[in-house]
């Protein structure tokens, strides 16, 4: 999970593999609250973990019911039929596939209840349903501004005889609400009927077939008039299984028929969904289709690989995929004209307005773009028109995700997507996906070398400015560490360099946070101790140990980049590293934190002692002829003397956005 400020996504070249998609958010939520106004238990697997659902899971358990978990696999005791624990106040964030159906289910199961969320939620229109259950005689007040959460409930006597009408054409989420709450009061037969256009059809009809697992039939004309028969009464399948999320897919997909090259040649494999999914943006395969992506499915995945090139311009009424069809925005720039995506007047009221969000974004990459009221015309940069800015994401999880697709631009831009952590909201782990089935040119990934002399603090520099840029970790001395200790081991002595470099070619090693395994063993602080660092120092200086763990550091270089730490990053492994940090503090400071650290572990020792090891080892690595420590000549000098670590950092990560192109 990317928890920072921005992820710079390098440019992108091909893509292969598999991708195992999360749960459907819209299948979760949906699951989770059937199950909880079920009888009985209800075992739900492959549940999504995200954003929206633990806000979902948090009210359930807050309501009374139990719920019990383990991985994906959520364990859920209904409250069937009691009631829920009340009063209660309910935040749910940005969730709207939690605040329409629990507004709707609280307000009939009767009790005291508000429900808040987030400030984009309390932008986000409820009237709607507020007035189909007022015309119920439920009693509802808006605690900030008429028609928007915050919202108050209260029991109140229930009129059930006649039809309730709702509006169908601003968010189908209203009547699913309805749908799903309505069966809780059905002592006899409960009739929708849906003013206006019903938009998002696909939605209702998941919210058809699992009210069907939970045992309610729902009777439909048309698509205007619903009936919840008499009688109705949840009971728990016992066991549902959450398909792969299709809205997620659609990212992939994309990836599959933009991608190209030998490492594309296989296409993109997408495990989870396929041509049995009840989602209706399964549907966003017809549309890739259109505008040129070869797919072939099987009931539960997809294989995804370029088909036309350039893409297909398509005009096409998107009301059946609404939250796919963002994904054609992007897939619109490596078209062979202007697309259009129509019926999207659903956009302007999600997690932002996602019409002028696209339409901002995707211009600051070059495109010409024409929004209006209910669609989005998109025409692709000219060959050399392409440009690159940070994209905003307005903590639309979509936006986010959809933007990364950019990186494939013919202009080999990197693109900067801001505030990345907002895909939590239903795919947690979306870039390190897409990070294991994208290919980019092995020069295309950045590489940061901090190198230094010994306790002048690169590691701790190191590893804080990959975090802060969400880039991968290495700790190359550990790698020599690592070749001491396993030679000793295995009894073979330190001056034989053929011989360690052997033993360093053959181990298995494997970093996992700041643990270090050789093996299946935890060697983390064996490794760490000062005569191991002498030991590393002795076996460093043989030309064939250095030889022998080049590839091994080779293979850190991986998407989105790398910060890599030693004596000789800048000057031998990545010479052409586009930040090169020389690390320095004086003798006597960098002795004085070995000391302090030393005693801090319960360790004895002598400042003066620990200075002279310190200058011994400095004079080895730097006087021995295989890859000596020294700057690089284009190395940054940092000393770090007198600064903090936060400065430091700091001064890196300046260093860093001077050489990109934001
Ligand atoms: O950074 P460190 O103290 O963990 O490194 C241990 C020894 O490994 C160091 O004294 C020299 C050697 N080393 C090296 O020669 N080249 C590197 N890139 C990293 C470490």
């Amino acid at each position: 999970m990317f928890d920072i400020e921005f992820l710079d996504i390098p440019p992108l070249s091909g893509a292969g593999g598999a991708v195992r998609l999360p749960g459907s958010k819209s299948i979760s939520n949906r699951v989770l609250l059937l199950a909880a106004l079920s009888h009985g238990e209800t075992t739900v697997h492959d549940l999504l973990a995200s954003d929206d659902t633990a806000v979902m899971l948090a009210a359930l358990r807050q309501l009374g019911c139990e719920v019990r978990q383990d991985g994906s696999t959520a364990v859920i005791t209904g409250l069937g039929g009691r009631t829920a624990h009340t009063p209660a106040k309910l935040f749910l964030g940005n969730a709207g596939t939690a605040m329409r159906p629990l507004t709707a289910a609280l307000a009939l199961l009767g009790g005291e209840f508000e429900l808040s969320g987030v400030a984009r939620m309390h932008e986000r229109p409820i009237g709607d349903l507020v007035d189909a259950l007022r015309q119920l005689g439920c009693s509802i007040d808006y605690l900030g501004n008429e028609g928007f959460p915050p919202l108050r409930l209260r029991s109140g006597p229930l009129k059930l005889n006649e039809p309730i009408r709702v509006r169908g054409d601003v968010s189908s989420q209203f009547l699913t609400a309805l749908l799903m709450a309505l069966p809780i009061v059905a002592a006899n037969d409960i009739c929708i009927e849906v003013v206006g256009e019903l938009i998002s059809r696909p939605y209702i009809e998941i919210t058809l077939k699992l009210l069907q697992r939970f045992g309610i039939d729902v009777r439909r004309k048309g698509w205007e008039q619903f009936i919840i028969p008499a009688g109705s009464r949840y009971q728990s399948p016992g066991e549902i299984h959450v398909e792969g999320d299709a809205s997620s897919a659609s990212y992939f997909i994309a990836l599959g028929a933009i991608a190209s090259g030998a490492a594309g040649k296989n296409g993109v494999e997408v495990l989870g969904v396929g041509a049995d999914s009840i989602q209706g943006d399964i549907r966003f395969v017809e549309a890739a289709r259109m505008m040129g992506a070869r797919i072939d499915s099987t009931p539960n995945s997809l294989r995804v690989s370029r088909g036309t090139w350039p893409l297909k311009a398509i005009d096409l009424d998107c009301n059946h995929i609404p939250d796919a069809a963002m994904t054609l925005a992007v897939m619109a720039l490596y078209a062979d004209g202007t697309t259009s995506l129509r019926n999207i007047a659903s956009w302007r009221v999600k997690e932002t307005d996602r019409i002028a969000a696209m339409a901002c974004e995707l211009q600051k990459l070059g495109a010409t773009v024409e929004e209006g009221a209910d669609y989005l015309k998109i025409t692709p940069p000219l060959t050399g028109g392409w440009k690159t800015a940070p994209i905003r994401t307005y903590d639309d999880h979509r936006v986010a995700m959809c933007f990364s697709l950019a990186a494939f631009n013919p202009a080999r831009l990197p693109i900067r997507i801001l505030d990345p952590k907002c895909v939590g909201k239903t795919f947690p782990d979306y870039f390190e996906a897409l990070f294991t089935v994208a290919k980019a040119d092995t020069d295309h990934i950045p590489v940061i070398c901090v190198d230094g002399p010994t306790a002048s603090g690169k590691g701790t520099l190191a590893a804080l400015t990959a975090q802060r840029l969400g880039y991968h970790y290495l700790d190359s001395g550990a790698l020599y560490r690592l070749s001491a200790f396993a030679a000793l081991r295995a009894d073979v002595s330190l001056d034989d360099g053929a011989a360690v470099a052997q033993v360093a070619r053959a181990m298995s090693v494997r970093f996992q946070g700041d643990r270090v395994f050789l093996g299946a063993e935890d060697v983390s602080e064996a490794i760490r101790s000062e005569a191991a660092g002498m030991a590393a120092s002795r076996v460093s200086a043989h030309p064939e140990v250095r030889a022998a763990l080049l590839a091994l550091q080779h293979s850190f270089r991986q998407l989105p980049g790398l910060v890599a730490d030693g004596r000789d990053m800048g000057t031998v492994i990545f010479p052409d590293a586009p930040l090169k940090i020389y690390l320095t503090a004086s003798a006597r400071h960098r002795a004085e934190r070995r000391h302090k650290q030393l005693i801090s572990k319960g360790n004895s020792a002598i400042i003066s002692e620990i200075q002279q090891d310190l200058e011994a080892r400095d004079a080895r690595d730097s006087s021995r002829k295989a890859a000596p420590l020294k700057p690089a000549d284009d190395a940054h000098p940092l000393d770090n003397s007198y600064l903090s670590i936060e400065k430091s950092v700091d001064q890196v990560i300046d260093w860093w956005q001077g050489t990109r192109p934001f």
